[in-house]
């Protein structure tokens, strides 16, 4: 991870300087500082850029003198409008215009200590890179960038602002991780195993094999495992942060519950997938790494609260073993679901540790997170991930950690109605619903294994892997669901 340093404004003698500049605002600070060492090689440059301190504009001037390598200058947009997103967007930004310094100074002496913390943990989240199985790399592609200083008036206010975001960016970095590994290395296995790792944060971490899930009677997680030689797991991890939490405690509050998708490879099974683009199903895991990094970042930013995180992870594999269309499951809840597509997996496996969830832990609310549809990306594209939940107040809240973060949700309907595109001729259930609403039958089906609890489900598929850069998300895996869920937490269930 970046090293991120808040030290006292002061002109730098060398390397890049960042300029964060609001729309119409007049040089000052350090800003006006650099313009007069440079014989007002700034002001030039920015003015021959037509760059006036938009949201979301950059302006990079290359070698403008006293020493400097380059001054990036960002846009803030409206000073009235500025907030701790933009800032963070501001912060990806200019890291994205500095890889080939080493080291960089960021001029956060106009902004109050929060928002300077913000524009170090966008730019932190910016320069992740997942380079683990790069052997031949010339050093000019390597990363360059390794330390940044913020120049701030309160140092100490912004060290404490950004104690509080630095784990959630290491819950970040941990999903990106686990969704960027190939499906080979990340088996389920090894999956609860980088789980079993979180202990060291404080963390209980259990894990359950075949044999256990299978005295249980998780008969659709375990149906959908079948196929693979790769054994599944179902790992649980407990935070228990909330204020007079742990052992003799005696008015115990509900935990609150997240529960995450965690096929670590969807070839579709018997049913299987088309060969191109199958590759991407090795990021069908993407819900249970997005709990599995929230966990982290709750943990480690000691958060009080308590949480439970309960991810299901299987391979969905065609072989000689696999489930086959037609099969009938009997699923833990005891309800019975006729499988017609082996594709539709994701639901099975969330409808086992779901009713876990709900039976054993009582949550205040549960949230699961699954890259379950194709169907909401033809809803609702890469910029939202759909909402489906049974309680309005959830939703409110969701919607608004989302528009904080920028995780954004839409919320989409649930209704008995699309329960006739479930029934099946011989079981409780059928695993599909035909094209018509399938994001929604799909959430409609999970509905059924939350047994009335406060739930909310959020289908990622289209916001869990991108193909492009954005200010604070190089292209691959995002970590959506993270910070919106650690917003979420923050905002409105700690103690
Ligand atoms: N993992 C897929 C959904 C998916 C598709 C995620 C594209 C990310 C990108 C899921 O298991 C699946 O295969 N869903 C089927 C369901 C259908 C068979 C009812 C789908 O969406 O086509
Ligand atoms: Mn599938
Ligand atoms: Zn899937």
């Amino acid at each position: 991870m970046l090293d991120i340093a808040f030290v006292k404004p002061a002109l730098p003698k060398s390397g890049a300087l960042v300029l964060l500049i609001a729309e119409g605002e007049a040089p000052g600070g350090l800003w006006e500082e650099a313009d007069t060492a440079t014989g007002g090689a700034i002001a030039r440059g920015l003015a021959a850029g037509g760059f006036k301190g938009e949201k979301g504009k950059t302006c990079v001037i290359l070698g403008p003198g006293a020493g400097l390598t380059r001054v990036v200058a960002v846009g803030l947009g409206k000073t009235d409008a500025l907030s701790p997103l933009i800032a963070e967007q501001a912060g990806g930004a200019a890291c994205a215009a500095l890889t080939r310094e080493d080291s960089a100074a960021i001029a956060a002496d106009g902004l109050a200590a929060p928002l300077a913390a913000a524009v170090a943990m966008g730019a932190v989240l910016r320069a992740y890179r997942f380079d683990r199985y790069r052997t031949t790399q010339k050093p000019e592609e390597l990363a360059k960038l390794t330390k940044l200083s913020l120049l701030v008036e309160d140092q100490t206010r912004a060290r404490t602002a950004w104690a509080g975001l630095k784990p959630v960016a290491e819950g970040v970095f941990l999903t990106r991780d686990l969704v960027s590994e190939p499906p080979n290395v990340l088996t389920p296995a090894e999956m609860a195993e980088r789980c079993k790792k979180l202990t060291e944060l404080g963390l209980k971490v259990e894990v359950l094999g075949p044999k256990e899930m299978g005295r249980l009677g998780f008969g659709a997680l375990l149906g959908v495992a079948q196929g693979s030689v790769n054994e599944p797991r179902m790992v649980v991890m407990h935070w228990q942060g909330a204020a007079g939490s742990g052992r003799g405690r005696k008015g115990k509050t509900k935990p609150v519950a997240f529960i995450g998708k965690g096929v670590t490879f969807d070839t579709g099974g018997i049913s299987i997938k088309p060969a191109a683009g199958m590759e991407d199903m090795k990021w069908d895991m993407a819900g249970a790494g997005c709990v599995i990094g929230l966990m982290a970042a709750l943990a480690g930013r000691k958060a009080r609260v308590d949480a439970v995180g309960l991810v299901g992870l299987v391979e969905n594999m065609p072989s000689g073993t696999a489930q086959r269309p037609g099969d009938v499951v009997k699923s833990y809840s005891g309800q019975t679901i006729e499988v017609l597509n082996t594709d539709a997996e994701g639901r099975l496996v969330l409808a086992d540790v779901l009713w876990y969830c709900q039976e054993k832990y009582d949550p205040a609310f549960m949230i699961d997170l699954a890259t379950l549809t194709g169907a909401i990306i033809i809803s609702l594209g890469h910029d939202h991930a759909g909402l489906f939940s049974n309680d309005d107040g959830l939703s409110q809240q969701l919607q608004a950690a989302g528009v904080q973060t920028g995780e954004k949700v839409w919320r989409m309907p649930l209704d008995e109605a699309y329960d006739k595109q479930l029934k099946s001729d011989i079981a409780d259930m059928k695993n599909i619903g035909g094209r018509p609403g399938g994001a929604i039958t799909a959430a409609q089906f999970i509905q059924r294994f939350v047994n009335g609890k406060p739930w909310a489900h959020l289908d990622i598929a289209g916001t869990a892997w991108s193909t492009k850069d954005a200010p604070c998300i190089p292209k691959g895996a995002t970590a959506y669901g993270v910070r919106l869920l650690d917003r979420l937490v923050a905002e409105f269930f700690e103690t």
